[in-house]
């Protein structure tokens, strides 16, 4: 596959990670679809990028089913989707207000792992009715998941536990979607310098990157764009996850 004939969808492109990845995807000439709940930063973004834009919530049947359908009619075809939106919280299993609310675990599941999955199934069914490549693709799915989904830090249980099973359906997911040429990998990133990251002081960033073995700083967003975009290309990439971290294990 190459990137400059893609038609992706990206979810979570309104912003950090994901908007790196339109972007990048955009300016390498493939179509872009950004599906965020974000209804003031997608439409900008998409604009920018000659892009369209479709209102979602990943975690809703509905709501991602009339957004492929609206991706496919203004793209002509899905062959790459790359699943970015995400939510992280934190809250100790018990804490000083007493133990974590369950609502919250069941939210961070439902957005990070179950919107995975709705957007990726979705997006693969209408994969599938691609003509295939000479080499039979037919597209391919990049789930985000994250460092936390191994070295889950205190106040993560339901963030890792989230990203460990984004970790654990990509195999299975490349196997099922195996015989309609349909690729599916994941990428775990360290720490990277989005809007979530930025907000924070200075010195609480500079010890996040002086954390990072090499190279010592922040991730960038453009590099886990590039490397989406590296995943699309290369065809004998599949069922596997891949950290891009700086090295980085976090205790
Ligand atoms: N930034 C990091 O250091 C880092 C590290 C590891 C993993 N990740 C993962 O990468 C992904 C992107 O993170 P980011 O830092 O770019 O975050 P971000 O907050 O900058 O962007 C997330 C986007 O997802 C959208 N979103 C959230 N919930 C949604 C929903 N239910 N439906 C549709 N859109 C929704 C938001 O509107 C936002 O535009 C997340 O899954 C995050 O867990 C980030």
């Amino acid at each position: 596959m190459q990137l400059s004939t893609t038609a992706a969808v990206i979810t979570g492109g309104a912003s950090g990670l994901g908007e790196a990845t339109a972007r990048h995807f955009a300016e390498s000439g493939a179509q872009v679809t950004i599906l965020d709940r974000d209804a003031e930063r997608g439409p900008q973004v998409a604009a920018e990028i000659s892009g369209y834009f479709a209102q979602t919530d990943v975690a809703d049947e509905a709501s991602v089913a009339a957004a492929i359908a609206q991706a496919k009619d203004k793209m002509g075809s899905i062959t790459a989707a790359v699943n970015c939106a995400g939510i992280a919280i934190g809250a100790k299993t018990v804490g000083k207000d007493g133990p974590h609310p369950l609502d919250a675990f069941q939210r961070t599941i439902d957005i990070n792992l179950v919107g995975t999955f709705n957007v990726s199934r979705l997006a693969a069914a209408e994969m599938a009715k691609n003509d295939p490549e000479p080499d039979g693709a037919r597209g391919v799915i990049i789930n985000t998941a994250s460092i936390a989904a191994f070295d889950g830090q205190k106040g993560q249980a339901a963030y890792a536990a989230s990203k460990g099973g984004v970790v654990g359906m990509t195999l299975p997911m490349a196997r099922d979607l195996a015989s309609s040429g349909i690729r599916v990998m994941a990428i775990a990133p360290g720490i990277f310098m989005t809007p979530m990251l930025a907000g924070l002081p200075e010195e609480v960033q500079q010890q996040l990157a002086a954390d990072v073995p090499n190279p010592a700083r922040l991730g960038d967003p453009l590099e886990y764009g590039r490397l989406a975009g590296f995943i699309v290309e290369m065809g004998y990439l599949n069922g596997e996850v891949i950290r891009i971290d700086g090295a980085l294990r976090m205790r």
